[in-house]
């Protein structure tokens, strides 16, 4: 067992933030060997409980739980930053002629370390994640997870029309190769594999049935996709799919929205659309880092409360423009105060972070295994200096309460905030 004195950061059941700002975090084994948090809390009230054992002590310092990108493309690193009219230009000049050059193992293995170092820089402990379609890009992101002891869950995108050569895959073919890479990733160690059809306008109807076939096979096995992101997108997939009630129905209609189907954007709904979200148990991956720079649009926040479906924070690298939490939940408050129909709603702070740690947890289906500092979850936290900036010294020294202290932080934080960060127990390095 290590145990770590320190201020901690964590999230109640209701969503609010709990700091404690003289802590104690305890990890080490469980009854099956699996490296969690044993204790967290109070130092006064807790450290009696453990005679002997030895406290690092990080004074000044703050734990909080590693970070959750609910939505990001390891094979898009390099993307970041290309601008384009929208989502379909976007695409079409840069992404697919990039995505391409992962039919190489090791070029994928190469980009895969260079993606898990910018994950892990910022603090980044749990990734949902788009491949390529190209299946050894599966295997490559894998495989250096594995060995960082990352918690990754991944999958080869589906795309087997409306896709120029070098991405294009062939349909028989994708399904029984993403039903190759569930038998081999997924449920081992902390990985886990994401059935990934790329979005509605790049898959062949029977490519949809099969993709929701392999999700009725496995039902722990997550989905992710694209949805209702572009004005452009949405008229394509309405023209493709018009038997469906919206865009977002067609999924539904391939029986992929579920419980631990994740849905990238959810921009442009209706209150229908909405409640087939919240009635099925799909999730939004709110990501407006992307939805700023490809000028997608807004995501409805006040609508999405209002109706109440699951969504948290995503960075959607590289529609995204940072790999930096702070900067995603920064974007996400500008997003919610313009909101889709005036006047918008001002998330707080403490919503803010949840939605990119506990919240994002509970949307991927994981509650209580990571996105907190609490007994039995996963021993993946990072230590945050405050201070890590003049300015930021300046500020926190100021901050009169929680919202003000992870306000600053949000608004002028980034990698330099993060010292250290824990995976399954062990701390990080980075390779580069
Ligand atoms: N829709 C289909 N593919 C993509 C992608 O790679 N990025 C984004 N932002 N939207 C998509
Ligand atoms: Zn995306």
């Amino acid at each position: 067992m290590q145990a770590f004195r320190a201020a901690l950061l964590s999230f109640d059941d209701d969503g609010s933030a709990r700091y404690e700002s003289d802590g104690l975090l305890v990890i080490g084994p469980d009854a099956s060997g699996r490296k969690v948090i044993r204790a967290a809390g109070a130092y006064a009230a807790l450290c009696a409980n453990y005679p002997g054992l030895k406290v690092t002590h990080w004074p000044g310092r703050i734990l909080a739980p590693g970070f959750i990108d609910l939505h990001v493309h390891f094979p898009q690193t390099d993307v970041i930053g290309s601008p384009a009219e929208g989502l379909l230009p976007w695409l079409e000049n840069y992404t697919f002629p990039h995505e391409a050059r992962f039919s190489d193992h090791a070029y994928a293995a190469g980009v895969a370390q260079v993606f898990l170092d910018e994950l892990q820089r910022h603090g980044v402990t749990t990734a949902l994640t788009f491949c390529t379609s190209h299946p050894n890009s599966v295997d490559a992101l894998m495989e250096a997870s594995e060995q960082r002891g990352l918690r990754m869950i991944a999958g080869k995108v589906l795309q087997d029309r409306h896709s120029p050569d070098g991405v294009r895959d062939e349909t028989e073919q994708s399904l029984a190769d993403s039903e190759a890479l569930i038998r081999r990733w997924h449920g081992r160690g902390r990985l886990g594999y994401a059935i990934t059809p790329r979005f509605a306008p790049s898959c062949s109807e029977a490519q949809l049935r099969g993709a929701g076939e392999l999700a009725a096979c496995y039902p722990d096995v997550w989905i992710q996709s694209h949805v209702a992101e572009n004005k452009d997108e949405i008229r394509w997939a309405r023209e493709l799919f018009p038997d469906s009630r919206s865009y977002l129905a067609v999924y539904q209609d391939f029986g992929l929205l579920r419980d631990r189907a994740i849905y990238a954007h959810c921009i442009h709904f209706d209150d229908e659309d909405r409640a087939l979200m919240r009635d099925t148990g799909a999730a939004a991956a709110v990501s407006p880092t992307s939805n700023l720079f490809l000028g997608s649009g807004f995501f409805d926040y006040e609508a999405a409360r209002r109706v109440g479906f699951k969504h948290a924070l995503a960075s959607d690298v590289g529609g995204g423009t940072s790999f930096s939490p702070f900067h995603t939940m920064l974007a996400a408050y500008y997003v919610a105060r313009e909101g889709q129909t005036k006047p918008g709603i001002s998330l707080s702070p403490q919503n803010l972070w949840w939605q990119h740690t506990a919240g994002a947890a509970q949307a991927l289906g994981l509650d209580d295994v990571v996105g907190n500092l609490r007994a039995g979850c996963d021993a993946d936290f990072i230590v945050m200096n405050p201070k890590a900036t003049p300015l930021l010294a300046r500020k926190t020294t100021h901050a009169r309460d929680l919202d003000e202290l992870l306000f600053s932080l949000i608004v002028l934080g980034d990698d330099r905030v993060i010292e250290q960060v824990y995976a399954d127990g062990a701390p990080l390095t980075l390779t580069a």
